[in-house]
């Protein structure tokens, strides 16, 4: 650890996620669904990118301009790869928060975003970004913010305590985080052995330490739980520290959380429907639920729609299906009990893969006798399922093909060689879409020019072979030959030319 790192792990490169709660494209609906006017936005930035994998493809799926920093050098060179290949309005910062908010030639943002920081800073570094918020998010803008939420984590606050300073006092500083992190956990595992008291009280640390002990990938666990900040807080406190940059509280940005009725009960749910005082409310949903993560949106100022203005506006969002058609639920499958019938309407007339707007829809979805209730839950439930998700529009989709087709094109290539993250972008939804690293291999041999599943499956297997990545058969035996694995990779690039493919060309991603 260094000291411009304020506490922070800099000596591990962050994963390389893909966060979709990001995308501002996706703010419209539930913004709408609260009864206010969903921003409109030029400029975004994010604060704390990691590796800008989320930041890249937002900038490249869309026709706004992104900014944003990030201390960590190395993760910003990565980040700086990527836009410099799709060639999107990406302005990428190494510097630490206290420096780039204090910059001069930032414009004012309609969208500050961040993802996984918010718990692991320091007070001073959540003051300037507080400070930051207040100066520079617009009128009408919108805050994402993450966290780790009380009363989930309340048990593991002493505990974590204590992983940390087994490993700053215990370990040697010349071992290498897996070390360091595996001789940590395994101390407190001797701990909770003993049957200490504290365990006895809190019977869920057990499961949660053992959670964190099976979860080998060692870059996330570091900055998980070994930052020297680590502050789950109730969502009244972050009520607090974003109450003078004047923020309300809009609703989560992460759609199955906005269906927090179905995880309650009768009694809870007219418990909570008493609670006037929106603070309360969902601090007291929290606890209903036991919230780990809070993935929220925040507006500074607001427009509150009619009624009449909010379907209006509703009509014209567009809708897309993200899963291919041999994984979309069946109505009679026992697996998905919780999807109403007007679902599986909705999913029969997105079937065909193009975008829709809610508005082209609804006289088909009326004809089949579903009313504007209806169609909106089935509509907020395909969404929370990852099904569909929101579409830009046409003019949107052709700004945004061109840097796409170029940032696909590197991880096309990136994917012959290693195995970082698990995602390609749709200038369709202008976000990632999550794709094996078996299909990502058919889609490389695809844009190099090879036509026939079996060429795919030849092109694939010397790239798992690279990796040291081997396939296993029906029976779970290892593949051992070329051969073998090259039958099997035929099969399944079979079934990807038939299903997954469509939506891949659909979603504009090849
Ligand atoms: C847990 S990671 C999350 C990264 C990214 N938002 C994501 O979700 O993939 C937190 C990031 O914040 C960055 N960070 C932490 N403190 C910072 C500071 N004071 N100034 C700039 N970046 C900081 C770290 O380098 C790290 O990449």
């Amino acid at each position: 650890m260094s000291d411009w790192s304020a506490g922070y792990v800099t000596d591990i490169g962050y994963n390389y996620g893909y966060y979709a709660e990001l995308n501002p494209l996706r703010l419209n609906l539930p913004f709408l669904q609260a009864g206010l006017a969903p921003a409109s936005i030029g400029n975004a930035c994010e604060l704390g990118f990691g590796q800008g994998v989320s930041l890249n493809f937002h900038a490249a799926g869309s026709a706004l301009s992104w900014w944003g920093s990030d201390f960590n050098p190395s993760q910003v060179l990565y980040a700086r790869t990527l836009a410099a290949a799709s060639g999107a309005p990406a302005h990428l910062f190494d510097l630490p928060f206290a420096e780039f908010c204090q910059r001069q030639d930032l414009p004012d943002f309609d969208f500050i975003a961040l993802h996984g920081v918010w718990t692991w800073i320091s007070e001073a570094n959540r003051q300037v970004i507080v400070d930051f918020i207040d100066r520079k998010l617009n009128s009408g803008g919108v805050l994402y913010v993450s966290y780790y939420t009380l009363p989930s984590w309340v048990a593991m606050l002493p505990l974590r305590d204590l992983l940390l300073l087994y490993e700053q006092r215990l370990t040697p500083r010349s071992a290498s985080w897996a070390q360091r992190i595996e001789e940590s956990l395994g101390f407190a595992e001797q701990l909770l052995a003993c049957q200490p008291a504290f365990a006895q009280a809190n019977p869920q640390v057990a499961s949660k330490l053992q959670t964190i002990r099976q979860n080998k990938n060692y870059a996330y666990l570091s900055h998980e739980y070994f930052n020297r900040d680590w502050q789950p807080i109730t969502f009244s406190r972050m009520a607090e520290w974003l109450s003078p940059a004047r923020l309300n509280y809009v609703c989560s940005a992460h759609p199955a959380d906005n269906l927090y009725q179905e995880r309650l009960s009768a009694a809870q749910v007219s418990f909570l429907a008493q609670i006037s005082d929106p603070i309360v409310r969902e601090t007291t949903l929290d606890l209903l639920v036991n919230r780990q993560y809070r993935r929220d949106y925040w507006v500074k100022g607001s427009r509150a729609l009619s009624s009449a203005e909010a379907l209006h506006l509703w009509q014209q969002q567009s809708l897309v299906l993200t899963v291919s058609a041999d994984k979309l639920p069946q109505p009679t499958a026992q697996s998905n009990p919780s999807l109403p019938a007007a679902c599986f309407v909705l999913l029969r007339l997105l079937a065909d893969l193009q975008v829709h707007s809610i508005g082209s829809l609804l006289p088909t979805l009326r004809a089949a006798g579903l009313t504007l209730e209806q169609i909106q839950e089935a509509i907020h439930k395909l969404l929370a399922n990852n099904f569909v998700q929101a579409a830009h529009s046409s003019e949107n989709i052709a700004h945004a093909r061109a840097m796409a087709d170029r940032l696909n094109g590197l991880l096309l290539d990136w994917v012959q060689y290693s195995d970082t993250f698990g995602f390609l972008l749709s200038p369709v939804t202008g976000g990632g879409i999550a794709l094996s690293k078996i299909e990502r291999l058919f889609l490389s041999a695809i844009v190099q020019g090879h036509q026939e599943p079996r060429e795919w499956a030849r092109f694939a297997d010397p790239c798992l072979n690279a990796l040291g990545q081997r396939l296993v058969d029906a029976q779970g035996n290892t593949l051992l030959s070329s051969a073998q694995q090259v039958a099997q990779l035929t099969l399944l690039a079979e079934e990807f030319r038939l299903h997954k493919l469509p939506l891949c060309q659909a979603l504009q991603i090849v």
